[in-house]
């Protein structure tokens, strides 16, 4: 059986960073089945050449060709650009890739000692983008719709038990806001706690430890002391900042891996954007796509490919001599692919 990949660079460093996560799965050789990688367009540089950022041609091909995918980066101007819409944000819901799963590492050299899962759900919450303007008596007034399905919380739930009951502290922390938001957080997060109550859950995650935490405290405590945390598990715009200042405890956004997972399809994607103030410079650090790339074998079940991938990413960042400027290092970005590549 070949694993069919298809390769979303999108805009920026995106181009530059995703030939390393291809370069690593490649070297793994034989140990995994037979790959082949299926170039295909999306992104703001793809909108202004032909009008459109998500081309039919690329959703239809990882629907019916694709096992997994590996995205770049996308450029999403902070103002409204007609006829754009962000194509990352269109392929999470198109794919039904319900989780953003974001572990966070650190590796020897850092401040302190994190290691802890970012559980993101992905698909509602502010995030459904209904917002509308009016004008009344205070001037404009916009408001944004927030979703909170029971459906979306309860398979988010059940992803988050699961990553607990496979690593080894099992410990679960529920983020939400709660004593404001009742209604909304609140189904969340007695969602999330009663999933372990479900039919068919039958005593599997008796192990895990459960916590809550209100989001403003946590971001608090996790620059304080991150150890507390193994997997936290947050609705979609909670998750995002979280799991973006978690990524600062560790040194640099270039470092920092996600896969987007749903029950029949995963999208390896590294968690920072595409960075125009250092594109085109052969600068960026590879190592997020790469240990992306890792992820996305796990979560198809070859963990030995990415076991081997993940420790030939710590060695080079442990060792120190060929990294990326965001490290520290002098190091470009084609040098440090083939320092992956040979440890693999
Ligand atoms: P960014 O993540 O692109 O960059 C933030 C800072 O981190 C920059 O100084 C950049 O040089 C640095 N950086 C990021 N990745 C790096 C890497 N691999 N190696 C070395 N340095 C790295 O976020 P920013 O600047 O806020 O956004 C730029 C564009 O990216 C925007 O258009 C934004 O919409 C988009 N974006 C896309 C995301 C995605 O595709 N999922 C996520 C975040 C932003
Ligand atoms: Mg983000």
């Amino acid at each position: 059986e070949t694993l069919k990949i298809g390769m979303i660079p999108a805009d920026g460093i995106g181009h530059e960073v995703l030939p390393g996560a291809k370069a690593a799965i490649q070297a793994l050789g034989s140990s995994i089945p037979k790959t082949e990688f299926v170039d295909l367009l999306a992104g703001f540089e793809c909108f202004t050449r032909t009008g459109n950022a998500l081309p039919v041609e690329t959703v239809e091909a990882l629907q019916n060709d694709c096992s997994c995918a590996m995205f770049g980066a996308v450029s999403s101007p902070s103002r409204k650009v007609a006829g754009y819409s962000s194509p990352i944000v269109a392929l999470r819901k198109k794919l039904d890739l319900y989780a953003n799963v974001r572990p966070v590492t650190s590796v020897a050299s850092s401040r302190s000692a994190v290691d802890l899962v970012v559980v993101r759900e992905n698909t509602e919450c502010l995030y459904v983008k209904d917002e509308t303007q009016t004008v009344g008596t205070n001037g404009k007034e916009a408001r944004a719709t927030r979703l909170i399905t029971e459906r979306a919380s309860r398979r988010i739930g059940e992803m988050a038990f699961e990553i607990a009951l496979n690593r080894p502290r099992k410990h679960l922390t529920i983020i939400h806001k709660s004593n404001v938001l009742s209604i909304t957080d609140g189904l969340f997060r007695e969602t999330i706690r009663g999933v372990p109550t479900l039919p068919g859950a039958d005593g599997k995650y008796d192990g895990v430890t459960v916590a809550e935490q209100l989001v403003d405290s946590a971001v608090y405590r996790l620059f304080r002391e991150p150890h507390i945390y193994d997997v936290m598990v947050a609705p979609n715009l909670y998750g995002d900042i979280i799991s973006d200042a978690a990524a600062a405890l560790v040194g640099s956004l270039g470092l920092v891996p996600s896969v987007n997972a749903g029950d029949t399809f995963v999208m390896g994607e590294p968690v920072h954007g595409s960075a125009p103030d250092i594109a085109g410079q052969n600068i960026a650090n590879p190592l997020a796509a790469i240990r992306s790339a890792a992820l996305m074998l796990r979560h198809l079940g070859h963990a030995d490919g990415a076991d081997r991938i993940e420790r030939a990413v710590d060695e080079v960042i442990r060792e120190g001599k060929c990294l990326t400027p965001d490290l520290g290092g002098k190091s470009k970005t084609t040098e440090v692919v083939e320092e992956v590549v040979k440890r693999i």
